[in-house]
């Protein structure tokens, strides 16, 4: 009997689940292999005692439009930066790779599945460098990587914010107001492109485009006759006005690497005030209703897909590789291709020409 391995990391999206199950179902019809899971990423070979759980069909069945991973996820540490408490209370990041890897052969690991975004699959081309059968799967809400027509999870976290849009077009229409809605999506803005021009706003504000804060007014200014009219806004977490950081939270968590953003609808308003804004301003922050609950069919269809694709590329060792979706193949890259830039708003991009073309503001 052959042992794939399953790992999920980095933040969870809608999907993982839909990717485990196809990938347990279509092992199935192989005779000689065995699927299992690291609980926690790969945290789950590195603990002692060890976390893994074999998944057969029991395991996966019906899982297939839950949010969420069953294997469980983290976006802090791993096994090149295993945090270790030092004896003064301060943290060191452990490279524990090579244990790692000794840990799999013992545990008869032939080849592993790593399902995760550009921070996951860093880990995957390193652990495929020393020598490790690994295979990349991408997932990511924020759709930034170029490497794959899209990933699972995506769209529906597009619906979700388009949902939120939705409701707050009726509140901001009622009370004659200024509705700013941050969503996710770090330094790609395709989440809030895509919510604002399917939920008709006014305004988009991106991480690609650094907005002018008097040019934004004239856009809201633009919408009310009087004190007569209202304005929804889409604020990307990543944006920032020309000049400015990033609006960050503060960051307590050991082994978390990535900056937290959030809190850019509240600088938002502050901005429009100290603009001149004299209308009255709420604001909406989605954060993880974006990530949790139930993928759409598009998005379980996909994940489908790819653990399909995943599997069959263990079958025929293709290893070092990430699946990708180039319309209409499910393919395959290099995880040095998959990695190598990220996939981010251009202006000259089908959806910003159709945006500026419905007339919507980015402040620039
Ligand atoms: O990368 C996906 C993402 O959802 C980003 O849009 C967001 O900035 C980040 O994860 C937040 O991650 P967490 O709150 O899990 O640390």
């Amino acid at each position: 009997m052959k042992r794939c391995l399953i790992v999920t990391g980095g933040g969870d999206c809608p999907g993982l689940n839909a990717v485990i199950r196809a990938i347990v179902k279509r092992a199935n019809s192989e005779k000689n292999w065995e699927i299992v899971g690291s609980i926690e990423a790969f945290n789950g070979i590195l603990n002692e005692p060890t976390e893994i759980v074999i998944l057969d069909d029991e395991k996966v069945s019906g899982i297939h439009y839950q949010g969420g991973t069953i294997l469980q996820t983290t976006n802090k540490g791993g096994p090149f930066a295993w945090p270790v408490k030092n004896r003064d209370g301060s943290w060191s990041a452990v490279d524990r790779s090579e244990e790692m890897l000794r840990k799999m052969q013992y545990l008869g690991i032939e080849a592993v599945i790593n399902i995760g975004g550009d921070g996951s699959q860093r880990i995957s081309k390193r652990l495929h460098d020393m020598g490790l059968n690994i295979i990349g799967v991408p997932k990511t809400i924020d759709n930034d990587l170029t490497a794959t027509d899209s990933t699972f999870g995506y769209q529906t976290a597009v619906q979700i914010a388009t949902e939120a849009v939705d409701k707050l077009v009726t509140t901001a229409a009622s009370h004659n107001r200024v509705l700013i809605l941050e969503v996710m999506g770090r330094y790609a803005g395709w989440i809030a492109l895509n919510a604002a021009v399917a939920g008709g706003a006014e305004i988009c504000l991106l991480p690609e485009f650094p907005y002018d804060i008097d040019k934004v007014l004239q856009s809201v200014n633009k919408r009310f006759e009087r004190d007569r009219g209202f304005v929804n806004i889409v604020i990307s977490e990543g944006a920032r006005a020309i000049g400015k950081d990033y609006a960050t939270l503060s960051q307590e968590e050991i082994g978390y690497e990535n900056r937290r953003l959030g809190g850019v609808a509240n600088v938002l308003m502050n901005q429009l005030k100290e603009a001149g804004c004299e209308h009255s301003i709420r604001t909406t922050v989605l954060g993880h209703l974006q990530r949790g609950g139930i993928p759409i069919a598009y998005d379980r269809v996909l994940a489908t897909q790819f653990g399909v694709k995943a599997f069959e590329m263990v079958l025929n060792g293709e290893y070092g590789r990430m699946v990708s979706y180039q319309h209409p193949y499910i393919s395959s890259v290099s995880l040095e291709e998959a990695l190598q830039q990220p996939n981010i708003v251009e202006m000259d991009t089908a959806l910003m020409k159709t945006a500026r073309g419905i007339g919507i503001s980015f402040g620039i």
